[in-house]
């Protein structure tokens, strides 16, 4: 059987890892993910300064899925650079992922910079879209914006795969937007989609919110995203997907979400709340499932099933 992947120089064992959300903070999170079944080390987004993100309660699991309102808490970028360096010798051949976000456009040109020119890192996943920082609306909504940005980030030298987390998107017009941007440049890959942001959760019980932040508003992940995580991934798939891999987080917690993902389009996949809810047992479990689920319908290799959805 042949589950693995290849973005640009960068090989991936398997097919299934974490996205940068839950439990990839500290390093002793990002060492338990190393010696985890996860095929990759995604870390935490991290921007120029540590942030202590949101007030708490700002994470709560609900039986369909979860709500976030993090808000970026990090340990800023430096920390990251040496925790990859410390990874890269523990897990030699694990791909080390640095998700970058900032606040201006110096911001992510100076992470750019930093993670280009760290050889423990492998790949850079530039965040255009969480939707949990007070007054700062997801870079990615505004096509101008993030048009600029990104060909500002694609000045900066080096050869690492570098690929953007985007929002959902929910109208076929802004997808279809947001993919002539991302074909002007030289874009290795996209994870669609971020958790569905500003979303309210209510305890009917205590009747409250169940988070703080943010006039009690937050991502939105687990179950109730997945169709539109799958949606996602179809549309840029069939706009983008001869020229870059499509990766899908987004509402996974079986083997089966992982096949109807790739058929939709996806080459990898990240575990989000499954990972939060589960803690890295999960990544055993998926790919048992996932492996069960091929050999069920006589599939050797991923290749014959990505995109390869069948029509109606
Ligand atoms: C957060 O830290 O608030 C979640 C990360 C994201 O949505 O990008």
């Amino acid at each position: 059987m042949t589950f693995t992947a290849q973005i640009k120089n960068v090989t991936f064992p398997d097919i299934i890892y974490n996205s940068s959300g839950p439990r990839c903070t500290t390093p002793e999170e990002l060492e338990a993910l190393g010696n985890s079944e996860s095929s990759a080390i995604m870390m935490k987004s991290c921007s120029p300064e540590s942030r202590n993100g949101n007030p708490e309660p700002r994470y709560k699991e609900v039986e369909l899925g979860s709500i976030n309102s993090i808000g970026l808490a990090n340990h800023g970028y430096q920390k990251y650079i040496e925790y990859a360096a410390e990874l890269k010798q523990q897990f030699p051949n694990t791909p080390i992922i640095a998700s970058i976000v900032g606040f201006s456009q110096e911001d992510f040109l100076l992470l750019v910079e930093a993670f280009q020119n760290e050889p423990s890192v492998d790949m850079l996943e530039v965040n255009l879209s969480c939707p949990n920082v007070v007054g700062k609306p997801q870079i990615a909504y505004d096509f101008e914006v993030s048009d600029e940005l990104i060909a500002k980030i694609f000045t900066v030298p080096g050869d690492k795969p570098i690929g953007f987390k985007l929002p959902p998107y929910f109208d076929p017009v802004h997808t279809e937007m947001m993919a002539n941007i991302l074909k002007k440049y030289p874009v290795s890959f996209i994870t669609c989609i971020n958790s569905v942001g500003n979303t309210l959760i209510i305890d009917p019980e205590t009747e409250r919110p169940l988070i703080a932040p943010k006039g009690w508003l937050g991502g939105l992940g687990g179950d109730y995203v997945k169709p539109i995580a799958l949606a996602n991934v179809r549309m840029f798939y069939k706009l983008l997907g001869d020229r870059m891999t499509i990766i899908w987080c987004g509402g996974i917690k079986s083997g089966v979400d992982v096949f109807e993902h790739l058929l939709a389009g996806a080459s990898l996949v990240q575990l989000g709340t499954v990972l939060w809810k589960e803690d890295v047992a999960c990544f055993a479990r998926i790919k048992r499932e996932f492996y069960e689920y091929m050999e069920k319908k006589w599939y050797t290799d991923v290749k014959e099933i990505i995109g390869k959805l069948k029509e109606l």
